[in-house]
């Protein structure tokens, strides 16, 4: 409800696969359909957060009543992270982040010509790597999503970023990771495994992972 334990803090969430133009008619994308990282927003929204979603490309319409700034590609997204950053209380990167783009968009259509071709792909920008050294007070929650290796994938990653919490999934078990409605989590911190959560939706996902968050955050201050 309204007076909920994050009654008074803004949260900044990051859903969707981001979109890496080739050309003015192609790109590179991935699985990422947008729904773990709206259900995440709405679990915060009911927690009585004010929650600005930052969206790159989803199947589904955004939760209503969230305010809402579509993006297209990482760098896009980059940028609208960045303005929202400093205001923040909790930032959640639930959005599946491209690693590579190609090197140049072309600016009109790519004829076609030989019979193969090469796209020259170069790194984008890690957002949440970025954010884990500029954060201040603001709690930092990352995910990771892994086919093989996961606790060591995930506690690397939580490193790396300078995450508060990670969030791990194994996207290749079943219900799990892209797509799906529901989600088979672990969520790390420096100290290593905080909670192994059964399958559940993934709003319920968002609904624990923000109490822990929230619950933390107050620790800090008591
Ligand atoms: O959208 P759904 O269909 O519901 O699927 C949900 C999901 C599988 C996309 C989601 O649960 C998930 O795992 N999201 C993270 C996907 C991802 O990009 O994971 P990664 O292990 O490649 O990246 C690790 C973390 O760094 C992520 O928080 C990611 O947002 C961030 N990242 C990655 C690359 C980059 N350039 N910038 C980043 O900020």
């Amino acid at each position: 409800g309204s007076h909920g334990l994050l009654s008074g803090k803004k949260v900044v969430v990051t859903a969707g696969g981001t979109i890496e133009r080739i050309d003015p008619v192609r790109y590179i994308t991935n699985d990422s359909s947008g729904k773990m990282g709206f259900a995440i927003a709405k679990a915060a929204k009911e927690l009585g957060a004010e929650v600005h979603l930052i969206a790159a490309h989803t199947d589904e319409a955004p939760p209503e009543g969230i305010e809402t700034e579509r993006v297209e590609s990482a760098e896009d997204m980059y940028q609208a992270v960045l303005r929202a950053f400093p205001d923040s209380d909790i930032v959640v990167k639930a959005a599946a982040v491209a690693d590579y783009r190609p090197r140049e968009a072309a600016s009109s259509k790519i004829k076609k010509r030989g019979d193969t071709m090469t796209l020259e792909l170069v790194k984008t920008t890690d957002i949440l790597e970025n954010l884990g050294r500029r954060k201040t007070t603001q709690f930092l929650i990352g995910f990771a999503a892994e086919t093989d290796s996961v606790e060591q994938y995930a506690r690397e990653k939580l490193k790396r970023k300078n995450c508060d919490l990670l969030v791990a999934n194994d996207v290749t078990a079943a219900g799990a990771g892209f797509g799906t409605d529901t989600n088979l989590v672990q969520i790390y911190d420096a100290e290593g495994l905080v909670e192994r959560l059964p399958l559940m939706s993934k709003e319920e996902v968002g609904r624990r992972l923000l109490t822990l968050a929230a619950e933390r955050l107050s620790g800090r201050f008591s």
